[in-house]
Formats: structure tokens, sequence, C-alpha cells
């Protein structure tokens, strides 16, 4: 059984109906990645399965439970942990703060020093409040503080997004560590040469409708789907 599947999820924001029969799975140590243009629905899915919003039908099947309607807390419990686009750090509280706070509801936990070592430059910045970090240093943060809950599975949205290549760069180089341990990876990303180096699968997200999907080897070499649902 696949560690993450969605089924036929419907989702509205209020009268809009925003993701159509949206359905996917993920299997356990694998990176998958979403594609769409701006607006396509990959954060309402992230949103969907995270339990952030409810969808209006179909279900959500996670580590062999069903948690379809349950509140985001209780699907994190579970171990899924969503980093959002808008990062979401305690600009009050300092590097080591945040993650100390972020721990301390989970079942099992990272030890910091496991934190350190993938992000060096957290460890430098132990003692800096939140709000003095530069861009690149907060999104570390905030997926440092994903992983020590030591989730089952992380849904990253837009994680490389308005960062220097030198920080991408770097960041890449986490996520492929981390893949190498076998966390088990949900990627939204615009950049497409960062998603195919990271996803071994991708799903292609039109106007709320999944209408592509296939192994990242293969999409490279699909020109068409790129341009139709891309613009790329
Ligand atoms: N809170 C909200 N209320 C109403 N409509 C929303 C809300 N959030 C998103 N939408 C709409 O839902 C659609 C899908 O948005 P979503 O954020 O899922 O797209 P996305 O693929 O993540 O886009 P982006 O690449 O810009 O992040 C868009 O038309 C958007 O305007
Ligand atoms: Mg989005």
């Amino acid at each position: 059984m696949s560690l993450l599947e969605a089924r036929s999820l419907n989702t509205y924001y209020g009268d809009s109906h925003i993701l159509f029969d949206v359905s996917l799975r993920v299997e356990r140590n694998e990176v998958v990645a979403l594609l769409g243009r701006n607006g396509a629905g990959k954060s309402t899915t992230l949103k969907s399965l995270m339990g952030v919003v409810r969808p209006r039908s179909g279900s959500v099947i996670f580590d062999d439970a069903d948690v379809t309607g349950k509140p985001s807390h209780a699907i994190a419990l579970a171990g899924m942990q969503l980093v959002h686009e808008e990062r979401r750090i305690f600009g009050s509280l300092n590097v080591e703060e945040n993650l100390v706070l972020a721990g301390l509801t989970a079942q099992k936990k990272w030890p910091l020093d496991r934190i350190y070592e993938m992000f060096p430059r957290l460890k430098e910045r132990r003692t800096s409040r939140g709000t003095d970090l530069s861009g690149g240093e907060q999104q570390m943060l905030a997926i440092a503080r994903a992983l020590i809950r030591d989730p089952k599975i992380v849904l990253l949205d837009e994680p490389f997004e308005g960062l220097a290549p030198v920080i991408v760069h770097d960041l890449m180089q986490a996520c492929r560590n981390l893949a190498a341990a076998g966390q088990t990876i949900v990627l939204v990303e615009q950049n497409l040469a960062a998603t195919l180096a990271l996803a071994q699968r991708v799903y292609v997200i039109n106007n709320g409708h999944v209408v592509h999907e296939a192994p990242a080897g293969e999409i490279k070499q699909q020109p068409e789907i790129l341009q139709r649902y891309l613009g790329v």
C-alpha cells in the first residue's frame, strides 16, 4: 500500500471549485513533484492532503489510515508535515527556540545535532532571532522545523522560491541528502530543473485537474507537455 493516497479530491474555497477529482499516490521513500502554472491548484492540493483545507469529497489515506476530514494537527501527529510557501517561523524566537518548540508535541524527534548537521548554517545562527535571518535561512529553518518531528512524509511548497542561486544549491543538496536517507517528500516547485533533479515521479496539475503523470526522466523528453501545461 502507498504511504499516501488521494482519491478523487474535490476542494472548494467558498463557492469556487478549485480541485477536480484529484487523485495521486506517493510510495514510501519516494520523491514526488507537483508541477503546474500559477494558480493551478498545487498549494491547494498540499493543503487538502494536510487537512488545512477540507475537501468536499474524496478521501486521503495516509499510512494505512483514512485521515479524510481530520484536522491538520491530528494529521501532523500521524506523521505528515507541510512547509508552507510563506515559511511561518516565529520571528521573535531564535533559531534553536523555533526548533525546540516545533519538536515539543512530536512523538519521535530528531536530535538537534542531526538538524545542525543537515543545515550547518542554522547551527551558526542558532541564537539569531527569526526576523534577523535571510530568506534562505528562514527557509532552512522552516524545513528544519518540519524535520525535527521526524515526519513520515514532508510536503514542501515552493521551497526554492525567491532565493539566491547559491542558497538554492545548498537547499537542494539538503533535499538530496534527505531523499538518499529515505525521506518521503512531495515537492511543489516552479524551478523545473531543480524539480526534475530531485523527483522520481511527477504529476502535472492544470486548472485543478491532474492532467499528466510520468517518471521525472520521461517529462524531460516531453517538450509538448512542458509547453502546454507549464509554458516552458
Ligand atoms: N484562500 C483562498 N480563497 C479563495 N481562492 C483561493 C484561495 N487560495 C487560492 N485560491 C485560488 O485557488 C486557485 C488555486 O490556487 P493555489 O494556491 O492552489 O495554486 P498554486 O498552483 O499553488 O499557484 P502558485 O504557483 O501561484 O502558488 C487559484 O485560482 C487561487 O486564486
Ligand atoms: Mg502555491
